[in-house]
C-alpha cells in the first residue's frame, strides 16, 4: 500500500512540531526519516499510525488493504517484562480478538527467521538488546499490516549488531514487501537501507531535503557513491543546524 502525508502541521500546546511537512512512501518502498534529535520524527510516525491528529493536513492510503494500514514500532522496546516471548508475541492478536492457536502458530513458525527459536518461554530480561528488537519487531509484524512504521529500531545497539540487524532487516522486508517508514538519527544506516530518504529540519519540522537513492543492495558504507552521499546530507544536517 502507498502512503501519502500531505501538509502535516502539528503543534501541543505552545510547541509547534510538523510544519507543513509532506512526504510519500510508494507501495512496497523503504522510506527514511531523519532530522536532529527532538525535531518531531516520532511525532510525524504518531499521526502516519494515526494515533495523533495533525491541526492541519492528511494522511492517506492508496491501495488494496485495510483501513488502517500502519503497524507501528514505538522507539523503545515495549515488550512487556512480565510476559513469555510468545505472550509479547501474541498481544496483537489477542487485543484485536484474533485466533489465538493460528496466531501462536504464525508466530512459532516465524521464531526461526527471526533468530528466536527456542526463546519462546524466556523473558525479555533473558534476552540480548539485538534479540529484543527482533521480537518486538515480529510482533509489529504479527499485526498484518501492509505498512510497517519503525521508530529508530537499532538505536540502542552496538555499532556491530546495529549492522547484522540492517542486513537482516532488508532480509525480512523482501521476504514481506512491506512498506516501510523508518526512522534514524543515523545518516549512514539511512543510505544503507533506504529507497529514499526525507531530512527533517530542527523543530518546527519541515522536509529540507529529499533523496531518492538508486543503488543496488547489498550496499556497503565504504561504496564511494555512498560516501559521497554521506557527506551531502551530513553538510546539509550540519548547515540547518542551529
Ligand atoms: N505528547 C506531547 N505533548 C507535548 N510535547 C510533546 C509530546 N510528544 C512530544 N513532545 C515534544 O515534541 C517535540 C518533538 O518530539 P519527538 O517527535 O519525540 O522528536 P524526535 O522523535 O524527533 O526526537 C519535543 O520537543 C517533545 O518534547
Ligand atoms: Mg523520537
Amino acid at each position: 500500500m502507498e502512503l501519502c502525508a500531505q501538509n502535516i502541521t502539528l503543534h501541543f500546546p505552545g510547541l509547534q512540531v510538523l510544519e507543513d511537512v509532506s512526504i510519500g512512501a510508494q507501495a512496497g518502498e523503504f522510506v527514511s526519516l531523519i532530522g536532529p534529535s527532538g525535531c518531531g520524527k516520532s511525532t510525524l510516525l504518531e499521526v502516519l499510525a494515526g494515533l495523533l491528529k495533525p491541526q492541519k493536513g492528511s494522511v492517506e492510503f492508496i491501495g488494496e488493504g485495510p483501513k488502517k494500514p500502519v503497524a507501528y514500532m514505538p522507539q523503545r522496546d515495549l515488550l512487556f517484562p512480565w510476559r513469555t516471548l510468545l505472550e509479547n508475541l501474541l498481544l496483537g492478536p489477542e487485543i484485536m480478538g484474533e485466533d489465538l492457536a493460528a496466531a501462536q502458530k504464525e508466530a512459532t513458525g516465524l521464531l526461526p527467521l527471526f533468530g528466536l527459536e527456542g526463546f519462546e518461554e524466556s523473558f525479555p530480561r533473558e534476552l540480548s538488546g539485538g534479540m529484543r528488537q527482533r521480537a518486538a519487531l515480529l510482533r509489529t509484524i504479527l499485526c498484518h499490516k501492509p505498512i510497517l512504521a519503525l521508530d529508530e529500531p537499532f538505536g540502542a545497539l552496538d555499532a556491530i549488531t546495529r549492522r547484522e540487524m540492517q542486513q537482516w532487516l532488508l532480509g525480512v522486508w523482501e521476504e514481506f514487501h512491506h512498506t516501510i517508514v523508518f526512522v534514524t538519527h543515523d545518516v549512514e544506516e539511512a543510505l544503507i537501507l533506504s529507497d529514499r530518504i526525507y531530512l527533517l529540519s530542527p523543530r518546527p519540522a519541515h522536509i529540507s531535503l529529499e533523496l531518492e537513492l538508486d543503488l543496488p543492495r547489498p550496499r556497503v558504507a565504504t561504496d564511494p557513491k555512498l560516501v559521497a552521499l554521506k557527506a551531502k546530507l551530513l553538510s546539509h544536517l550540519e548547515a540547518n543546524h542551529e
